[in-house]
């Protein structure tokens, strides 16, 4: 388990808010500081800030991004490298390297180690995905996640027990597990993991928890757990916005409901897309093919200053609310490190260049990282 090294990150903090010891002290602590204060340093007190680690950045591959996510961050969450079709590919064959690697990397740097994801109707193997019989799905996640969250025990500070199980109306998703199991599966998957890992957090995790019908949706499963005698920690808000929504109010609503029901929220995916959407245009047929689209890839070659702005007064707008609450929220993760990362340079459409991060192509911060470093410098 992890307890980030509060004592040198509040003083990173105090001296980067001008407020810290005497001018001698901060010089002598300063020349033994590797770096000036960094966005999780600074946030420290109220909660941690992660981000997505992919491949690319355990591999080496990726050795800047490494560099910002030391310096940076104070939290880590596996992109895709412990998703079930990377980690057990086939019925009791699993590839540990990179998972061992990550769990590694977050252990070397004292952060708060993240598990994403136990259960997800995305990205499973055939042998999962295509089972029809009870006896056998319930084996399969039994076997799984005692496999999985064994290995880690100890060293996962939270699972992402279970991932996306509702739709935006607040129903369950037809998943395998839904389907086969009925509403069981989510009682007996966080009963289990409970079991296996008693001392990780547990977590629901889900976008557009915003929504208010899917809000409920959330709150009815954490009711579940909690009616059944097992341990829910906390809500996950994907949080995977734009620029111009969701409505400050409806996430402000969302993180207060969450926090009635007694368990923690986190912000566990952070980004803003920057580029039109097919569903934004009125009338578009969403199938429509957009790749080659000027329209719909509007900065190939570099994202316009006023829009920079519109990105960091977005986040401004974000983090000010996130503060307002920190007393519910334990931890903001960014999905990635840096914009050539991101997965929305892929999705809904290939081939863009989207800008949705803290830090740019060239691996430094944008506007928006400067803007979130001011607003915690001026924070009452
Ligand atoms: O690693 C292979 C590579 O070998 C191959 O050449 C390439 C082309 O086929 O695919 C690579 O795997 C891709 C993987 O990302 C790693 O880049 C998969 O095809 C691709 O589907 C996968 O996408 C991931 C997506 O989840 C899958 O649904 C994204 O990176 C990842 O950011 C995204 O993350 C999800 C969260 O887990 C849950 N919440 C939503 C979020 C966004 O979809």
């Amino acid at each position: 388990m992890r307890l980030i090294n509060y004592g040198f990150l509040l003083l990173c903090s105090l001296i980067y808010l001008g407020c810290g010891p005497s001018t001698a002290d901060v010089s002598e602590t300063a020349s033994n500081t590797e770096s000036a204060p960094s966005l999780g340093a600074v946030y420290a007190p109220n909660f941690y800030i992660g981000a997505a680690v992919n491949r690319v950045q355990l591999d080496g591959t990726d050795s800047a991004g490494l560099a910002i996510l030391e310096r940076e961050f104070t939290s880590i969450t596996p992109e895709n490298v412990m998703k079930w079709e990377n980690i057990q590919p086939e019925a009791n064959r699993f590839e540990w390297d990179m998972a061992d690697a990550y769990v590694e990397l977050g252990e070397q740097q004292d952060m708060w180690i993240v598990g994403h994801t136990l259960v997800w109707h995305s990205q499973l193997p055939d042998y999962v995905k295509e089972t029809t019989d009870p006896d056998q799905l319930r084996t399969y996640l039994e076997e799984h996640i005692r496999a999985v969250a064994g290995r880690y025990k100890g060293k996962i500070d939270g699972w992402d027990v279970l991932n996306e199980a509702l739709n935006e109306d607040g129903s369950y998703r037809e998943s395998v597990f839904y389907k086969v199991l009925g509403e069981q599966y989510i009682v007996d998957v966080f009963r289990l993991a409970q079991e296996v890992d008693p001392d990780a957090e547990l977590y629901y995790n889900d976008y557009n928890l915003n929504n208010p019908e899917k809000r409920e949706g959330a709150i009815r499963i954490a009711k579940l757990l909690q009616d059944n005698g097992v341990r829910i920690d906390g809500i996950g808000m994907q949080a995977h916005y734009n620029l111009n929504g969701p409505p400050i109010s409806q996430v402000r609503n969302s993180i207060d409901a969450y926090a009635a029901t007694g368990v923690k929220v986190m912000i566990t995916e952070l980004d803003l897309t920057v580029l039109p959407n097919p569903w934004d245009l009125e009338g578009a047929a969403v199938e429509q093919n957009f790749e080659e689209s000027e329209m719909m890839n509007p900065y190939p070659g570099g994202l316009p200053d006023s829009v920079q702005i519109r990105l960091a007064d977005r986040y401004e707008e974000l983090f000010r609310l996130f503060l307002e609450k920190h007393e519910h929220i334990t931890r903001v993760t960014f999905w990635g490190i840096h914009d050539n990362q991101s997965w929305l340079n892929g999705w809904p459409i290939r081939g863009r260049t989207n800008y949705p991060l803290l830090f740019d192509r060239q691996f430094k911060p944008k506007k928006a990282h400067e803007r979130l470093m001011q607003l915690a410098a001026n924070r009452d």
